[in-house]
């Protein structure tokens, strides 16, 4: 799967609201989910994260088809959730390797896919852990991947598009700028975190709108990736913080401290 086939639908992963385990054509209850992942993945360590184990997909037409056949509808989002993205698992390198920077504090994992950076938070010692996705499915991938690392993650199905984020000690944002929109959105949502006084780490191997201007690099991994999903083996990926903002552009910072 192309990351332009990726693109066509992320619009509609970005502007469809849905329930717990509603996804289109049919209602897939949760154990029906469960039951769909364990048939459709295997127990697969992301290569930078051997000390993590989660229900992946090797190839990514198959899974998406079987997704569409499974809800009775086609067109539904890429099944985001069967693949450990190289944002993400550098996100989980870096925290596994930094304990200090979630131990005892409360995370959130945004737009988590898989849950690797929540369970790498979880692992690390986190007080809590939200990992937040839009796709019904993720959230019976993060719950069952969090059982299978023996952790506790809680699960939300908030559409960024539409509410802030709750409060949170740690923001966890793994390859999430792949389009515009969602893009655009989740930038708003770092910088308002990053006022607010949480830590704000990004994982991202500078995706078409990774708005890299705006950001600092902590570290840099060569994250082994399938031709497949990345037209390469190897992708260098980043972690990264929010770069101190240019002195003009206030505006959100006027909003915030008026709104405090
Ligand atoms: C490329 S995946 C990244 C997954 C994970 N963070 C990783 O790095 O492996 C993007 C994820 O963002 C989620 N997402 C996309 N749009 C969203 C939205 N509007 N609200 C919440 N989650 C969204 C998708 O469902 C998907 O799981």
């Amino acid at each position: 799967m192309k990351r332009s086939a990726l693109r066509a639908v992320a619009a509609n992963v970005a502007t469809t609201g849905v329930s717990l385990l509603r996804n289109g054509g049919r209602d897939m209850n949760k154990s029906e989910a469960v039951a769909f992942i364990r048939g459709n993945t295997e127990l697969l360590s992301p290569p930078l994260t051997p000390e993590i184990i989660l229900h992946l997909a090797t190839e990514s037409l198959p899974i998406w088809r079987k997704t569409e056949e499974e809800l009775g509808e086609m067109n539904v989002p890429p099944p985001y959730w069967a693949f450990a993205w190289a944002g993400g698992q550098a996100l989980a390198r870096y925290v596994l390797d930094h304990p200090d920077l979630v131990s005892g504090k409360s995370v959130i994992d945004l737009g988590a896919g898989s849950g690797l950076a929540a369970i790498a938070a979880a692992k690390a010692g986190a007080r809590s852990v939200l990992a937040i996705d839009i796709d019904p499915l993720a959230h019976a991938a993060i719950e069952l991947n969090a059982s299978t690392n023996g952790v506790t993650i809680g699960v939300s199905s908030q559409n960024v598009f539409e509410e802030p984020l709750p409060d949170t000690d740690v923001l966890l944002v793994g390859d999430l700028f792949y389009e515009r929109d969602l893009a655009q959105r989740v930038l708003e949502l770092i910088e308002t975190a990053d006022l607010r006084g949480s830590d704000v780490l990004v994982g991202d191997p500078r995706r078409s709108y990774f708005p890299v201007e705006r950001f600092a690099q902590v570290t840099f991994y060569e994250v082994p990736v399938t031709r497949e999903l990345e037209d390469s083996e190897l992708k260098r990926t980043a972690v990264w913080r929010l770069a101190a903002p240019p002195a003009h552009s206030s505006s959100l910072r006027h909003d915030i401290v008026e709104a405090a």
